[in-house]
């Protein structure tokens, strides 16, 4: 197994593996590089669809796809959905289109949000398409003191209405004030429950609000927030080439996603695995 950072805090390229064979010590190894550097690249995967959940679940249970996950499901992993700009027959295939894809973290409407997020690149684009992340432990660490304690012990509402690609899920109606907006409430600094390292828990800009606050204080309080967990020194751009597997720390890295040419294909795998941590807090 060859390894390299990605930038000085952000990522882990990984080679010279095959997932489908990966003993318990490589896998404790990977693990590691994947809680301390927030996403991990694997290089040169060739993975049936059960294959992909097969190692998926080695992070953990599965979970089962959101309401916005693309058409096409595959009858042997069933947990496995489509992330596609691509039409058959007047159908997409998959979720999120061509456009881009704001910051966000995956399905943090959720009460119990997911821990590892799984991208598997089988057709990608030439052009644009890049998909972003940013380090939240980086961004916690250099928090200006007034920020943090405009936030200290403070939750945020993530809303459950929109998509990433800014599209309204099925059966969910306009949001017309953020206090009502339906969705989960976590606190905005989070002990990530593994590390035990701070971490800025934001989801998705589109309709947040901070709990308790005026929508204009709340307002300008999330946008300098943003302003500041999105500095070019937390993030790393990934360029797809095929049969890339990316594997993110969802508690502890923010993505986005680059608009592309609708008229190049792009075709995406993707599991997500449950958190575990929130059923051994439970026991
Ligand atoms: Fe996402």
């Amino acid at each position: 197994m060859q390894t390299r950072n990605l930038t000085p805090v952000t990522g882990v390229e990984i080679s010279g593996i095959d997932v489908r064979q990966v003993s318990d010590a490589d896998f404790a190894a990977i693990e590691k590089f994947w809680l301390d550097r927030c996403l991990i690249v694997i290089k040169d995967q060739h993975l049936s669809p059960s294959e992909l959940c097969d190692f998926s679940r080695r992070f953990g249970e599965l979970e089962k796809p959101p309401a916005s996950a693309g058409r096409r499901r595959d009858e042997e992993a069933p947990e496995m959905w489509v992330i596609s700009n691509v039409i058959e027959n007047g159908q997409p295939i998959g979720a999120l289109g061509s456009g881009e894809a704001e910051w966000h973290t995956d399905m943090s409407y959720i009460p119990e949000p997911p821990s590892a997020s799984v991208l598997y690149g089988r057709e990608v684009v030439t052009n644009g398409g890049n998909t972003w992340y940013a380090n939240m432990y980086a961004a916690a660490e250099a928090l200006p003191a007034d920020l943090r304690a405009a936030i200290e012990a403070r939750q945020a509402n993530h809303d459950s209405s929109y998509t990433s690609a800014g599209e309204l899920r099925k059966g969910m109606s306009d949001v017309v004030d953020v206090k009502d907006a339906p969705g989960a409430r976590h606190p905005i600094i989070r002990n990530h429950p593994v590390t035990g390292r701070d971490t800025i828990y934001l989801g998705r800009r589109t309709n947040s609000w901070i709990v308790g606050m005026e929508v204009p204080e709340s307002d300008s309080l999330l946008d300098a927030l943003w302003a500041h967990c999105t500095r070019d020194e937390f993030c790393y751009s990934h360029r797809w080439s095929p049969n890339d597997l990316l594997v993110w720390d969802n508690r502890s890295a923010i993505h986005r996603r680059d608009s592309f040419s609708a008229d190049e294909r792009r075709v995406m795998w993707r599991c997500q695995v449950r958190d575990g941590s929130f059923t051994a807090a439970a026991a």
